[in-house]
């Protein structure tokens, strides 16, 4: 496995690859991996002739108020993971190889980004455009795997691929869970031990809702208001938003429809807090 710190050790390998033909699958991250993470990674390897990882916690994602300074970092667990799961490639730019100078370019993303994170956390996809824009222009790969965790960043990325004619294909991957349905997430070592109990709340209303839906009358909004209310059975928590949206649009329900004459794929998509620990899960949901 070998390990790049700079753009030009990154594209000195790339061309090779180009060169001798070989298909590359490539997984960002910010690090502090899990095995969520890992199910990427293993897909990127078993799929494609190089596997590429990056690990860099992009400044530009982060609002002003938000937790860049604490995020978790774990360099060598990172790179013992990374090398279990066959990865060819790590590149681990620091913020000035990524950002020598104020970037003035920006990468926006309108409609899908209105609402959910995107409403709750202004700039946020601003961010992940550029510094995925600029991944994928160093790394070239013909397919970039994202996980379904991130459900709106997916539809982000996929639409950004798409007006801005990247030639690769984004891979959507599952949602990995602890055994009690809880998300896996480089933040939940932010959790007390009463909080890490409480956050099973939102895969469970996800998970319950599937029981709601088989009540064929049930309206958009009936469904949302059972999970709001499963969610606010947990004492401490502090709801960001808990939607209902066509996906992967990201456009509203009108909350009158009965969810057994819809026609396409919906998502219940949730964001909450526990003490300053932000969550978020989603789940989606197919027409019967
Ligand atoms: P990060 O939060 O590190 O996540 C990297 C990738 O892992 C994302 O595609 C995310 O959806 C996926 N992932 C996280 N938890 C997962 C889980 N429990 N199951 C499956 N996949 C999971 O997302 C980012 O970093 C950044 O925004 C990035 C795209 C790297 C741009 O900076």
């Amino acid at each position: 496995m070998i390990v790049c710190r700079t753009k030009d050790e990154l594209r000195t390998h790339v061309k090779q690859f180009r060169r001798d033909r070989q298909t590359v699958g490539f997984v960002p991250t910010m690090g502090y991996l899990h095995e969520g993470h890992a199910s990427l990674l293993r897909e990127a390897k078993a799929n494609n002739d190089i596997a590429v990882l990056s690990i860099f916690v992009n400044p530009m994602q982060f609002g002003p108020n938000e937790d860049l300074d604490r995020y978790p970092r774990d360099e060598e667990r990172d790179l013992a993971l990374a090398n279990e799961c066959g990865i060819d490639i790590v590149f681990l730019p620091a913020v000035d190889e990524m950002y020598p100078k104020r970037p003035l370019t920006s990468v926006t993303v309108s409609g899908v980004t209105s609402r959910l994170c995107g409403a709750s956390r202004p700039g946020h996809f601003d961010g992940v455009g550029l510094v995925v824009s600029k991944l994928f222009h160093l790394v070239q790969p013909d397919r970039a795997y994202f996980g379904m965790k991130d459900a709106q960043q997916v539809a982000v990325i996929q639409q950004m691929v798409e007006d801005l004619d990247f030639d690769l294909e984004i891979v959507p991957c599952p949602t990995v869970r602890e055994p009690d349905g809880l998300a896996l997430s480089s933040r939940n070592v932010y959790l007390s031990a009463d909080h890490r109990q409480q956050a099973v709340v939102l895969s469970q209303a996800l998970r319950m809702a599937n029981d709601w839906l088989k009540e064929p009358d049930i309206t958009a909004g009936a469904l949302l208001d059972k999970a709001v209310k499963h969610i606010e059975g947990a004492k401490d928590a502090d709801i960001d938003y808990v939607e209902l949206l066509q996906f992967p649009s990201l456009e509203p329900l009108d909350p009158t429809v009965k969810m057994g004459k819809l026609d396409s794929t919906v998502i219940m998509a949730m964001a909450v807090k526990f003490g300053s620990t932000r969550l978020i899960d989603n789940s989606l949901y197919q027409p019967s």
